[in-house]
Order: structure tokens, then C-alpha cells, then sequence
């Protein structure tokens, strides 16, 4: 096996325990704010260095993004790690058990290796580029879904970024009437690992951050689905707009979101 996806599995595997260990004990942790509506907690700290441990420890020359510690660059490397310790922070400070760990590897703008783990479910989704994705040893496909009609989407309100939400309510608007059902679960890396999965047909989000979605787009990728951002270009890790889907659904969805995105966005 790919010997950075099993750095990459026993970095979420050992952070998915340190998760796993603090779930019936939320009410004594010390919650900070870092933003409006964007809080951290000593789990997601810990987890976040036990990741960067594993990782350093096997690859040192590599550089690393992660979303508590920031960016430490190696100059030498061409590799850079991209890690959200606990995706669903909000999720987890409230015992809505939606949260999972995402660990991506990308090398010269190409992203190589991704792992999604939900530590609850025990749902392992990994992926390695030209190898396809995994859940739990299983290979994994998008759905056959064809348009909207009938089809299961996810999708996340910008909450962090209030300024967005008339926008996104536009686009809310224009997907609703067709789709079966639009769920909001809270973690864009589980969003996107279940578009992988098939357990959604497609998924959109405006304004997240390179480690919320680095993981679940190889993922989506890797399981015969089309990723891009707003401009329908591959731009998503710098502009953290996102349209992920089946491949026969993609166009009709971005076809309908498209109209109402402000210049900004795309
Ligand atoms: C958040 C989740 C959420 C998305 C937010 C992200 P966090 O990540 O992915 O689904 O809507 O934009 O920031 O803060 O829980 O790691
Ligand atoms: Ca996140
Ligand atoms: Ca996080």
C-alpha cells in the first residue's frame, strides 16, 4: 500500500481516539472563540498535534497546513500536508455526532493521498490519486444520478461569512425545487467523502478553507465525480467556493447555481 495514505490512516486513527476519549466529557473542556461562530476546544488542539507528530515523524522534510497551528513551511519540500483535526468543531462541542478528521497530502498543486475518518461511525474514507476511494477497504463510487430530479444534495450555510448568505440563499432557492432533499450535516470533509460514497449526489459550499475540503475532493475525485469552484475552474482550495457532484448531475446543478453568484465568488 501507498506508504503516505498509512502515515496519513494512522494520523486520523490515533486523533480519531483522542476525539473518541473527549465525547462524553464536552462539558469540561475550555472553549475558545477564535471568530464569529468559530470556536476551538483542547480536543481539536490535541488532535491536531498527534497528526502532526505522526506525520513529521515519517516524513520531517515535509511541509505542513493545518487549521489550529497554521502553515509551516519547509522550503526544500514540494509536499505539503493539509489537515482539519476535528471537521464539525460545532458538532462535537454539542454531542451531534457529525465530525470527522481529514488529512490530505498534495505534491506541485497535485493532490496525492486523502483520509476522512469519522470516528463515531468508524467510516474510513481514503483515497490515492489514479487508485481510487475506499470506505473501509471497500471501493467507493458517486451515484448515476442524472439532474436534479430526485437527487439527495448537502451543502453548508455561511455562517462564518454572513456577508455571503443572501447569495447563498439565492443559490438555496434555485436547487430546492427539484431536489429530493438538501441536508446540512456540518463537516464539509464527511459532505464530500459521502458525494464519494454515493450517500449524496452532490454538495456545494461558499467560503470554507482548504482543509475542510483537501481530503474529501481527491475522495470525490478518485470515486468518478467532478469537483470545481464557482467558476467551474479548479480554483476551490484558494477560493473555498465548491461544487462537488455525480458526474451526469454536476452540470445541471452548476447550470442553476451559476445565475445567482455575485462576481466576488467566481
Ligand atoms: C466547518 C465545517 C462546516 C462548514 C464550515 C467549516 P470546522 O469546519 O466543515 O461544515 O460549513 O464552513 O468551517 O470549523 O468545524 O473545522
Ligand atoms: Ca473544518
Ligand atoms: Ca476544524
Amino acid at each position: 500500500m501507498n506508504p503516505m495514505l498509512n502515515i496519513a490512516i494512522d494520523a486520523a486513527r490515533a486523533a480519531g481516539n483522542i476525539i473518541i476519549r473527549n465525547v462524553d466529557r464536552i462539558d469540561r473542556l475550555t472553549i475558545e472563540v477564535k471568530a464569529q461562530n468559530d470556536f476551538v476546544s483542547q480536543v481539536d488542539r490535541k488532535a491536531e498535534e498527534i497528526i502532526i507528530e505522526t506525520i513529521s515523524k515519517a516524513f520531517p522534510e515535509h511541509s505542513i497546513l493545518a487549521e489550529e497551528s497554521g502553515q509551516n513551511d519547509k522550503q526544500a519540500s514540494d509536499y505539503q500536508w493539509i489537515i482539519d483535526p476535528l471537521d464539525g468543531t460545532t458538532n462535537f462541542l454539542h454531542g451531534f455526532p457529525q465530525f470527522a478528521v481529514s488529512i490530505a497530502l498534495k505534491h506541485k498543486n497535485r493532490l496525492e493521498v486523502a483520509v476522512v475518518f469519522d470516528p463515531i461511525k468508524n467510516d474510513l474514507f481514503t483515497a490515492a490519486r489514479g487508485q481510487g476511494a475506499k470506505l473501509n477497504d471497500r471501493k467507493i463510487r458517486v451515484t448515476p444520478q442524472k439532474g436534479l430530479k430526485g437527487a439527495l444534495l448537502g451543502t453548508g450555510f455561511p455562517f462564518k461569512h454572513p456577508q455571503h448568505l443572501d447569495t447563498y440563499l439565492a443559490t438555496f432557492k434555485a436547487v430546492h425545487p427539484d431536489a429530493a432533499g438538501i441536508r446540512r450535516a456540518g463537516s464539509a470533509a464527511l459532505d464530500l467523502a459521502y458525494v464519494a460514497a454515493g450517500r449524496l449526489d452532490g454538495f456545494w459550499e461558499i467560503g470554507l478553507n482548504a482543509w475542510d475540503m483537501a481530503a474529501g475532493v481527491l475522495l470525490v475525485r478518485e470515486a468518478g465525480g467532478i469537483v470545481t469552484d464557482f467558476s467551474g475552474e479548479g480554483d476551490y482550495l484558494d477560493t473555498g467556493n465548491i461544487i462537488a457532484a455525480a458526474p451526469k448531475l454536476y452540470q445541471p446543478m452548476y447550470e442553476l447555481i451559476k445565475p445567482h453568484l455575485t462576481d466576488d465568488l467566481k
